[in-house]
């Protein structure tokens, strides 16, 4: 569904992303791990069209989408959560979840003078939908509680459901799981799931998480250094020489991440 290949991106003479190649098949769980600094996020800043790649290039079922900005890659249906949740805090859950761009009509000026009943129709579905998403994510007594206001691992579990709101192909998820407690992870953890066999969805999971990357993903792909090491499952990938080694070298706190 995404072929990345020979992908680049530099910061001022700094390769954080130094030729990475990868695929990702439709209909997957992906899980992209590595050690702090592999280059993860900016693989995805980069796909995602959040930053332009210095060189190289990323296909979405075989259209070339290179450097395409966030929002022509929204309505292709490439949506991405951060790693940091950007959620407004003034507003609830739920009227966070009605703002996901979808092609309301209220958005437009000549909308509100010829369309009123139409808006009004639009806002009541957006309503339903916001939630139906709250719903199944199992936190539907959030809906009117402002968003400020949420545990961290709660707003993670909204930037899932932000993705839910319109019809998403591939998800990449930048940590989901930092700093969620067990119990919230296994609710973001089935959501995934039940998105993936119910919907459709694809999805790529960064996670440093190894039991929530077991638990979801196959394959598997590790990044070190701003390259793709190894592509498998999560026992192969324990098991890859190169991976233990690159963790090894970040230090103890890695080595006990990874399992080796
Ligand atoms: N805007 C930037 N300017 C300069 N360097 C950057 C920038 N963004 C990222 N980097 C550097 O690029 C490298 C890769 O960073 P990146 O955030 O992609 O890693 P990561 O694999 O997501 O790490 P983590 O697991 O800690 O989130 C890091 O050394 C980082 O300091
Ligand atoms: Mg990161």
């Amino acid at each position: 569904m995404i072929v990345v290949n020979d992908l680049h991106k530099h910061f001022s003479g700094f390769h954080a992303v130094d030729g990475a190649s990868l695929t990702i098949e439709e209909g997957s769980i992906t899980g992209l791990i590595g050690p702090n600094g592999a280059g993860k996020t900016t693989l995805f800043n980069v796909i995602a069209g959040v930053l332009p790649p210095t060189s190289g290039t990323v296909t979405m079922a075989g259209e070339d989408i290179t450097g395409l900005p966030p929002h022509t890659l929204f309505h292709k249906g490439l949506l991405r959560t951060f790693q940091i949740a950007h959620e407004f805090h003034s507003m609830t859950c739920r009227e966070n979840l009605m703002m996901v761009p979808g092609g309301q009509s209220g958005e437009k000026l000549w909308n509100t003078w010829f369309g009123r009943k139409r808006i009004a129709n639009e806002e009541r579905a957006l309503r339903a939908k916001a939630d139906e998403v709250l719903e199944f994510l199992t936190v539907e007594h959030l809906a009117d509680q402002k968003a400020g206001q949420i545990s961290g691992g709660q707003k993670k579990l909204l930037e899932l459901g932000r993705t839910m709101m319109v019809d998403a192909k591939i998800v990449f998820l930048d940590e989901v799981g930092a700093g969620v407690n067990r119990t919230l992870l296994n609710t973001i953890g089935d959501a995934i799931l039940r998105l993936n066999q119910e919907r459709g969805y694809t999805f790529v999971v960064i996670e440093h998480d190894m039991e929530f990357i077991g638990r979801l993903c196959d394959p598997v792909i590790c990044m070190a250094e701003g390259r793709v090491l190894a592509t498998g499952t999560l026992p192969e990938i324990k098991a890859n020489e190169q991976v233990i080694e690159a963790y090894l070298g970040t230090g103890l706190k890695n080595k006990e991440k990874v399992g080796a």
